[in-house]
C-alpha cells in the first residue's frame, strides 16, 4: 500500500502542511534535531494504529495553543483509494472514510497498515512481558478481524473473572463458567499467537544473514500457561484454571491465561537479552521488523509501509546499504535522519527531502540500480 497524499491540520509543530509521496518508493527526511521529521511518521503511524508511539497524551499532539488536530490521507490499497480522515480534540477522536464518519475505531485501524522501527524498539527486548504481548497483538490486530473480536471478548470475561473473585463470597459457579468461556477463546488466540510467532520467526531468519557477517539463528519462543501443542488445549487451560483456583481466590486475580503470555528471543542457542551485544539486538529487530512486512505482504497481498525513525545512525555504511538493500522493492518506505545519506547506499529510486521547522522541500535522486 502507498501514502499518496498527507494533510496536517494544528498537528505537532505543523500548523498547516500537506505532502505527496510517491508509490514504493524509499522517503529519505533529512534535517537537524527538532525540525519536525519524526512527526510526519507519527502522524502516519496515527492514521494506521489511532495512538501515538511516543506519547500516551493526547493532548501533547495538538499545536500549542490549539484545541483539536486533523490528519487526512488519501492511501492506494491494491487498487483502490482510500481517503480518511482523524478529527481529534482533547478527549474526542472523530474518524471519516470518504468523507462520512465510521463509528468504530476497530474498522479503522489498520485501512493504513504502517510497521515501524525506532531506537525505542529496542526496550521490546528487555522491558516487561506485556510490552511483547501488545507487539503481538498489535500485528495480529492488523492482520485478523477474528483475532480483535476474539481478545476484546477474552478481555471483557477475564474482568468478570477477576470480578468474581473479589465478591466477599466468591459464586464457584459462575468462576467455572467464566473459566470454560475464557478457555474456549483463549485456545483460538493461543493457536493465532503461536502461528504468527513461528511464522515470523521464519521470515525473520530468511531477512538475518544479510546483516550479520556470522551465520546467526533466532529462534522465538511462545511462552504460554499450557504446552501449545497439547491435544485439546481447552481442556489443558481448564486443568490449568483449576489448578490455580486456590491462589487466585487469595490473590482476587486470575494468575495464568494468555493475558500473561511472553516471547523469548534466542539468538545463537543463547537467550538474547543475557548474551546479545545491541548491535544483534539492533540487527534481530530489524529482521522481525522486515520479516513482519514479508508476512502481512504474504496475508494481505500488498506490503505495509515502512517508517524508519534515525535507525541508521549507529550503522556503518555496510550495514546501511544492507538494510536498504534487504528492504522489499515494492514497499513503500520512510526515512528519517539527521546525517547525510549517500544516494550511493541506495539500490533503487530514492527521494530526498529537508525537513526544517516544520516545513518539508524536495530533491529527487535518481540512482541505477
Ligand atoms: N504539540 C506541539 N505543538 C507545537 N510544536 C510541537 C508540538 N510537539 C512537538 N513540537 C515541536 O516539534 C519539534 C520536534 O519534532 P520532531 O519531529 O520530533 O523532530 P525531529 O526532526 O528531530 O524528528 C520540536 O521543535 C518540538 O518543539
Ligand atoms: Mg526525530
Amino acid at each position: 500500500m502507498n501514502i499518496q497524499k498527507l494533510k496536517f491540520s494544528h498537528f505537532r509543530n505543523y500548523d498547516s502542511a500537506s505532502f505527496s509521496f510517491e508509490p514504493a518508493m524509499i522517503h529519505v527526511l533529512f534535517g537537524r534535531n527538532a525540525q519536525g521529521k519524526t512527526n510526519i511518521l507519527e502522524g502516519i503511524y496515527y492514521l494506521s494504529h489511532l495512538r501515538s508511539f511516543r506519547t500516551l497524551k493526547t493532548g501533547s499532539l495538538i499545536e500549542h495553543d490549539e484545541q483539536a488536530f486533523s490528519i487526512e490521507c488519501l492511501v492506494e490499497r491494491k487498487t483502490r483509494l482510500e481517503d480518511l480522515r482523524i478529527y481529534v480534540e482533547d478527549h474526542k477522536k472523530r474518524l471519516f472514510r470518504y468523507g462520512s464518519p465510521v463509528p468504530a475505531a476497530s474498522s479503522f485501524v489498520g485501512i493504513v497498515n504502517a510497521i515501524l522501527f525506532c531506537p525505542d524498539d529496542l526496550n521490546l527486548f528487555s522491558s516487561s512481558p506485556s510490552k511483547r504481548r501488545q507487539f503481538m497483538d498489535m500485528e495480529l490486530v492488523k492482520l485478523s478481524r477474528t483475532y480483535t473480536s476474539t481478545l476484546s471478548h477474552y478481555q471483557k470475561l477475564l474482568k468478570d473473572r477477576n470480578a468474581a473473585l473479589k465478591a466477599f463470597h466468591p459464586d464457584s459457579l459462575l468462576i467455572e463458567t467464566l473459566g470454560v468461556q475464557m478457555a474456549k477463546e483463549a485456545r483460538i488466540l493461543i493457536e493465532q499467537r503461536a502461528s504468527f510467532l513461528s511464522l515470523l520467526e521464519e521470515k525473520a531468519n530468511e531477512v538475518l544473514p544479510v546483516f550479520s557477517e556470522s551465520a546467526e539463528t533466532l529462534q522465538i519462543r511462545y511462552k504460554t500457561s499450557v504446552e501449545t501443542d497439547s491435544e485439546n488445549l481447552e481442556e489443558a487451560l481448564l486443568e490449568a484454571y483449576e489448578k490455580s483456583i486456590k491462589k487466585d481466590k487469595q490473590t482476587k486475580n486470575t494468575s495464568v491465561g494468555i493475558h500473561r503470555d511472553d516471547i523469548e528471543f534466542i539468538l545463537n542457542g543463547k537467550l538474547l537479552t543475557q548474551t546479545a551485544s545491541q548491535g544483534q539486538k539492533r540487527t534481530v529487530l530489524l529482521a522481525l521488523k522486515i520479516g513482519l512486512a514479508k508476512i502481512i505482504e504474504e496475508k494481505s497481498g500488498q506490503y505495509p509501509i515502512m517508517l524508519l525513525d534515525d535507525v541508521f545512525s549507529e550503522l556503518d555504511n555496510l550495514r546501511k546499504a544492507a538494510l536498504i538493500a534487504s528492504l522489499p522493492k515494492n514497499m513503500q518506505v520512510f526515512i528519517t535522519t539527521s546525517e547525510e545519506l549517500s544516494p550511493a547506499l541506495f539500490n533503487r529510486p530514492v527521494k530526498f527531502y529537508t525537513v526544517e521547522n516544520a516545513k518539508m522541500k524536495e530533491g529527487i535522486y535518481h540512482v541505477e540500480s
